[in-house]
């Protein structure tokens, strides 16, 4: 009986772990906001139905650590750090009668969970590992520019504006602003060389910042791509359809597919549209409509449409959540002139399918109308 109503707790607070902190975070925003009173009554108690949440999650995380190998190790472990930094420190401060306004703020420790809970921090983390040669050498221009514009503006602009660039801090102050392109104005060269140092201190910026950019950029996306392609080559390798070939033919496939995910009940392709790709199942089960057939994981479907004149022969539907392999037609073609083996047990197999749907004459029912309520992912 302990067990479900832990597993639900814990489904709760996976769900409601992001709404719980966003509303959180904007509740002590608007807090110091010296709002009516009532209005003030209504965020604490918001505030504290969050700390009571993270309460809950602390808890949480301590019995399932208690049912596992290593929990001394846990409990010293970052992750139960954040557990008591979210909960304790305000606590406290609110037993100690610090005023509410200072005490929320706190709560500013309730960020720390994010990384945690969030994929796309250590898609960040890798990125900034595999790129770190790059950015280091960007961060080194950075300095050596900073450096050299603060000492040449301290030497030329000293003279003139003595309270401004009289000291090399300042200058370097003048330097971070307008090489970050933030250019308050609160310091500003006044001689000829002066500005004309300034003019390239700012050029420099742009170029120091976009190739900042270019970098992160370019890595997030190669590091996606070889995200994407480890879970197509693991999917790929599964397949039976697949099972004779090569590891390095299965990489080259690999590379051709592209994995999708459905919900149940999603309509996959729908009888008359045009299509030009076909799908292996990795995992799952579809239906397909009107010819009483189902397909489960290593089957595929999709190839009558692709063979054919393009126009789907029957609506297909996911039974439960399936993930896919996607093949588009000039992929297939590639894969036909390479694996002309497999590419013979598709067309068979299409054959095969015609044929049967040929002898039935209801084969080509429409699917019932909750089937059609659905997006098709074809399209
Ligand atoms: P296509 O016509 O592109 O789109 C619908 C798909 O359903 C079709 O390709 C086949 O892959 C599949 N299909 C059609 N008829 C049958 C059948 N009788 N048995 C199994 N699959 C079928």
């Amino acid at each position: 009986m302990i067990r479900p109503s832990i597993d639900a707790l814990s489904g709760f607070v996976d769900s409601a772990r992001n709404v719980v902190l966003a509303v959180g975070l904007i509740c002590i925003v608007v807090l110091p906001m010296h709002l009516p009173y009532s209005e003030v009554h209504w965020l604490e108690a918001i505030l504290w139905a969050c700390l009571a949440f993270y309460a809950l999650e602390w808890a949480l995380d301590i019995s399932r650590w208690s049912k596992r190998d290593h929990f001394r190790e846990r409990l010293l472990s970052f992750q139960h750090v954040i557990d008591i930094l979210a909960v304790v420190p305000i606590l406290a401060a609110n037993l100690l009668g610090i005023p509410a306004t200072t005490a929320w703020l706190l709560g500013a420790f309730w960020l720390l969970k994010l990384p945690a809970a969030t994929s796309g921090f250590s898609l960040l983390g890798h990125v900034f590992l595999a790129e770190a040669n790059s950015l280091m050498t960007v961060v080194k221009v950075f300095v050596f520019v900073l450096v050299m514009a603060a000492i040449a503006m301290h030497l030329v602009e000293r003279d003139a504006q003595p309270a401004a660039f009289g000291t090399l801090v300042n200058s370097l102050y003048w330097a971070v602003t307008t090489l970050t392109t933030t250019g308050y104005g609160d310091i500003v060269p006044v001689t000829p060389l002066g500005r004309l140092i300034a003019g390239f201190v700012m050029i420099s910026g742009l170029a120091v910042f976009g190739l900042w950019t270019g970098i992160l950029a370019t890595g997030f996306a190669a590091e996606t791509r070889r995200r994407d392609f480890v879970r197509t080559w693991e999917f790929v390798a599964k397949v039976p359809f697949f099972k004779p070939l090569s590891p390095a033919a299965i990489i080259e496939i690999a590379r051709m597919l592209r994995p999708i995910d459905v919900a149940e009940r999603t309509v996959i392709v729908r009888k008359g549209r045009q299509g030009d790709c076909m799908y292996f199942i990795a995992e799952g089960l579809v239906e397909v409509a009107g010819a009483g057939v189902q397909l489960g994981s290593g089957a595929f479907f999709g190839e009558m449409a692709l063979l054919g004149d393009g126009t789907r022969t029957a609506t297909v539907t996911a039974v439960v959540p399936s993930t896919l392999l996607v093949l588009d037609l000039t992929d297939y073609r590639i894969f036909a002139a390479h694996y002309p083996d497999l590419a013979h047990a598709v067309e068979e197999e299409a054959a095969r399918r015609r044929a049967e749907r040929n002898k039935k004459p209801d084969i080509s029912a429409e699917p019932g109308a909750a089937a059609n309520r659905h997006a098709t992912v074809d399209e």
